[in-house]
């Protein structure tokens, strides 16, 4: 018997390989090969903290206070000190210092999209994939600095493979396929309520992406860090693949994070309303941290600042970050003290039962465990959170339909184009604005725009069907 299913069994996990004797050699080895990315004792350790007596208790919300935030200028912040901001970030991008990075590794559920969430089309006339758009506006902020910014972009093994072949069909959106690096992010094991491992069919594991936070070790792991260093890389910008309207590399916010002397600076936005489904940086402890909507009992998140009249708890995450380099090979590297916890999730999660028939539960029969990167803030040297517009930086696209679908998304995209054209003193009609788009190489912010109206004077009619390249 070969060792690795004696291991199994001494852990008390041999029902991965009850039917092994019934597969073929091919999928023998297969199995045996899924079975060797499962960290054994790390399972045991999940089992004893996580599904023991306690494990699904509340999260811990002792001392929970608001956090401190850099507001932006016409909110109070200094001026100055955001000038002062963006010229450090620009210069910063000018020296070649910043890579982008997009998780892509989620299943897209809620979306209801079947492939990859970067491949669906988001934007208003051209329907350009959430890729696409990253694509050039990542081209176009390297054109603009002088130097190409490279794009690490994380899937999973779900879609990795059709990830890189919509690349390849499309032909890397005119950025340098040297450029763009994609990896694959660790997989962790379904678990039953006892901690067993749950085999999804008689020849393969339950085996899911283990969290966006697994990206700190898929970085180091897939080489991407060590190749950032030889580049001279030592920031990197921080994205989901589900917001089309992210400055994907905004130099103001890496200048933040860069004269700050940050490891992880994060953006926040004000929340809209109490409800709103977003994370929320709290301090605890002296330390900075992501609650989750879920997990800050609905009261907590509906207290009013006697001061200012606003929510208490205002700063809602929208996943934006950035990372120092050498943070994240500590983190992704580090041991104990700077590991990133699990987090339980109770799925149903098909299965199979003692004979090896499937079963498709209708009540959650067991566990996911996934790491989040926000679970990186406590670690971090001086977090910085930064405030941001909306509407400059926030438009996921998560629901097939309401809040956060492909409809408020292209309304988002097309109030900010209206916006920049106005502006720029362009004429907008009377009413809702009409479908009208700009492409990445025009303008991807501000800046870029009213650099590229100065030296193009347009002079567009806003009408349905206006499309500025
Ligand atoms: C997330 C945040 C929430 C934040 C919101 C902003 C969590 C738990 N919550 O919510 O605080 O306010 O975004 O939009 O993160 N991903 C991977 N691999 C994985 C899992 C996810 O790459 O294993 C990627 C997805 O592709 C996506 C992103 O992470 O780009 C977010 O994942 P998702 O689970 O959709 O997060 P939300 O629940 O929307």
């Amino acid at each position: 018997m070969s060792s690795i299913v004696e291991r199994f069994q001494q852990a008390g996990q041999g029902q991965v390989f009850a039917f092994l004797s019934q597969l073929s050699p091919e999928a023998q080895r297969t199995l045996q090969a899924e079975a060797a990315e499962i960290d054994l004792a790390e399972i045991a350790g999940l089992t004893r903290s996580l599904l023991g007596p306690g494990g699904a208790a509340a999260a811990n919300l002792n001392g929970l206070e608001p956090t401190p935030y850099e507001a932006r200028p016409e909110n109070g912040g200094r001026g100055a000190s955001w000038s002062e901001a963006k010229s450090v970030g620009e210069s910063a991008l000018r020296g070649g210092r910043v890579a982008a990075f997009t998780v892509a590794g989620g299943q897209g559920t809620r979306l209801g999209y079947d492939g990859p969430k970067g491949t669906f089309p988001v934007t208003p006339l051209r329907q350009k994939t959430l890729f696409q758009v990253f694509a050039e506006k990542i081209r176009a902020t390297g054109l603009r600095y002088g130097r190409p910014i490279p794009w690490y972009i994380m899937t999973s093994n779900q879609n990795h493979a059709a990830t890189e072949a919509f690349f390849a069909e499309h032909r890397w959106f005119g950025l340098d396929r040297g450029r763009v690096h994609l990896f694959r992010q660790g997989r962790m094991p379904a678990v039953d309520f006892t901690g067993r491992i749950l085999l999804e069919t008689p020849g393969s594991i339950a085996l899911s992406p283990d969290g966006h936070g697994g990206s700190l070790r898929a970085l180091e792991r897939s080489g991407a860090i060590a190749q950032m260093k030889a580049d001279g890389v030592d920031t990197i910008s921080y994205f989901q693949v589900d917001n089309p309207l992210v400055r994907c590399v905004d130099p103001t916010f890496i200048g933040w994070h860069i004269r700050g002397r940050s490891e992880v600076s994060s953006k926040m936005v004000p929340k809209a309303y109490a409800e709103e489904k977003v994370g929320l940086f709290c301090r605890q402890g002296g330390k900075t941290v992501v609650v989750e909507y879920s997990d800050l009992p609905m009261e907590r998140q509906r207290e009013i600042d006697p001061v200012s009249g606003r929510l208490r708890f205002l700063a809602g995450s929208i996943a934006i970050h950035v990372l120092d380099r050498e943070f994240v090979h500590r983190v992704a590297t580090g041991g104990a003290d700077v590991a990133l916890p699990f987090h339980r999730a109770d799925k149903k999660i098909a299965t199979v039962d003692a004979a090896g028939a499937p079963v498709w539960p209708e009540k959650p029969n067991g566990v996911k465990f996934e790491l989040f990167v926000f679970d990186a803030l406590p670690f971090a040297r001086n977090p910085l959170v930064i405030e941001t517009r909306r509407e400059d930086d926030f438009a996921p696209v998560k629901n097939a339909d309401g809040l956060d679908s492909p409809v408020t998304c292209r309304e988002a995209q097309v109030a900010q184009f209206g916006r920049w054209l106005a502006a720029n003193g362009a004429a907008l009609p009377a009413g809702p604005l009409p479908a009208i788009e700009v492409s990445p190489s025009f303008g991807y912010d501000e800046d870029s725009f009213a650099d590229s109206w100065r030296q193009r004077h347009p002079k567009p009619v806003v009408a349905p069907g206006l499309y500025l390249d």
